[in-house]
């Protein structure tokens, strides 16, 4: 059903290097991509998902929203990694008037924050066989467990975002996490989401991983791992600064001592994450001993570091695809260049599918 105009929202995505914001056109003979647009935060403007400089980063989203002369100030955005937790738990059947209090209850044990620091939200997944309940929320099941995805999000991060949107004169319509606006770009954009698929998003600070069983999330983790790291570690071998390392890793400032070091660098950061990524996809297999990853999508700018997507589909032996968020959408390539789209794609999934909410979202 196409989103009537007036409830299509912007989707931006607030990331630590970047902000990415995404308008898409939902009507009658498909999805259009309205507008796109990037733009970058100085370093330690947000720093593990908190906002540390509220005004610089109001400024950046102000002029992106100029710079691309948007009207719509209906917004969605994200939050993800250390300010909310999203876990699918299985809990006995009962009705939707019992399971508000029974998902407080069972919530203190799956979440590692204070129970009152966090904003609680949930979405009835499944019946006892894992496939997904045809039946409406509220109505009464059968016996047995029904599973539950729990998200529970750090008020005073919450809190950060509203204030922040509220002060660049925004509305913010829908708060996601990164992990399902990464799904809803998976599911525009991949042939068949029968089976299992796993997304990774590797960005400047954080590295996601969203398993998916036939469009149903049944895992996802955050770790601390990132573009961030090379910086760093080309920063110490090289005595530079964050923003020469910055050049040197993309490949805008040529070295000609120390390519080797370089290289070292990278493979050596980039053996960190594909283990992350396999330690995640070993307790996958365990968990659920049936189903087999069809295919591994990356996204995420530093999914571009060389060697990455090799060393992933070598150590893991699963195909990996790098997920284009703009494959399916129809675009005017008088307005957007599709090389640029195309170099800019791993980065922009969090902020398309974000742009594919609609106002009345959760
Ligand atoms: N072509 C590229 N090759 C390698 N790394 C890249 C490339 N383009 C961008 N990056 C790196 O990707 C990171 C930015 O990616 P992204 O925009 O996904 O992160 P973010 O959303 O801002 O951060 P986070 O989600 O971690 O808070 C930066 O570390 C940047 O240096
Ligand atoms: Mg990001």
């Amino acid at each position: 059903m196409p989103i009537p105009k007036k409830s299509q929202l912007v989707g931006l995505d607030i990331g630590s290097h970047t902000i990415k914001l995404a308008e898409i056109d939902d009507n009658k003979r498909g999805l259009f991509l309205k507008n796109f647009g990037v733009i970058r935060l100085p370093q330690d403007a947000i720093v593990e998902g908190s906002i540390k400089e509220m005004e610089i980063v109001s400024t950046a989203i102000k002029n992106l929203f100029r710079n691309l002369k948007i009207k719509n100030r209906n917004v969605t955005t994200s939050i993800s990694g250390y300010s909310v937790i999203v876990k699918k738990i299985s809990i006995g059947k009962r009705e939707e008037s019992e399971l508000e209090t029974t998902i407080q209850d069972e919530a203190e044990q799956y979440i590692p924050f204070d129970i009152n620091d966090v904003n609680l939200d949930y979405e009835i997944l499944t019946d006892l066989g894992g496939a997904v309940s045809d039946k409406e929320e509220g109505e009464e099941e059968s016996k047995g467990l029904m599973d539950v995805m729990l998200v529970a999000a750090k008020k005073d991060i919450v809190e950060d975002y509203v204030s922040l949107l509220h002060l660049t004169g925004l509305t913010p319509a829908v708060l996601d996490v990164d992990a399902f606006a990464l799904q809803n770009s998976f599911e525009i954009s991949a042939e068949d989401i029968s089976g299992c698929f796993a997304i990774v998003n590797v960005g400047a600070e954080e590295l996601g991983i969203n398993a998916i069983k036939d469009g149903v999330s049944i895992f996802t983790r955050d770790s601390s791992y990132g573009g961030y790291q090379i910086n760093e570690a080309i920063m110490s071998k090289f005595e530079v600064s964050y923003e020469d390392a910055e050049k040197i890793k993309l490949g805008g400032t040529k070295i000609d001592k120390g390519k080797e070091d370089l290289e070292e660098i990278f493979t050596s950061v980039v053996s960190g994450w594909v283990n992350e990524i396999k330690r995640a996809l070993d307790f996958l297999a365990t968990t659920y001993p049936d189903e087999t990853i069809e295919k591994i999508f990356v996204s995420g700018g530093s999914c571009r570091i060389p060697g990455f997507l090799k060393l992933l589909e070598l150590e893991t032996d699963s195909q990996v695809e790098e997920l284009n968020p703009f494959a399916n959408l129809q675009i005017n390539e008088k307005i957007f260049d599709p090389r640029y789209l195309s170099y800019m794609a791993p980065q922009a999934c969090v902020a398309v599918g974000l742009a594919l909410r609609s106002i009345g979202d959760k």
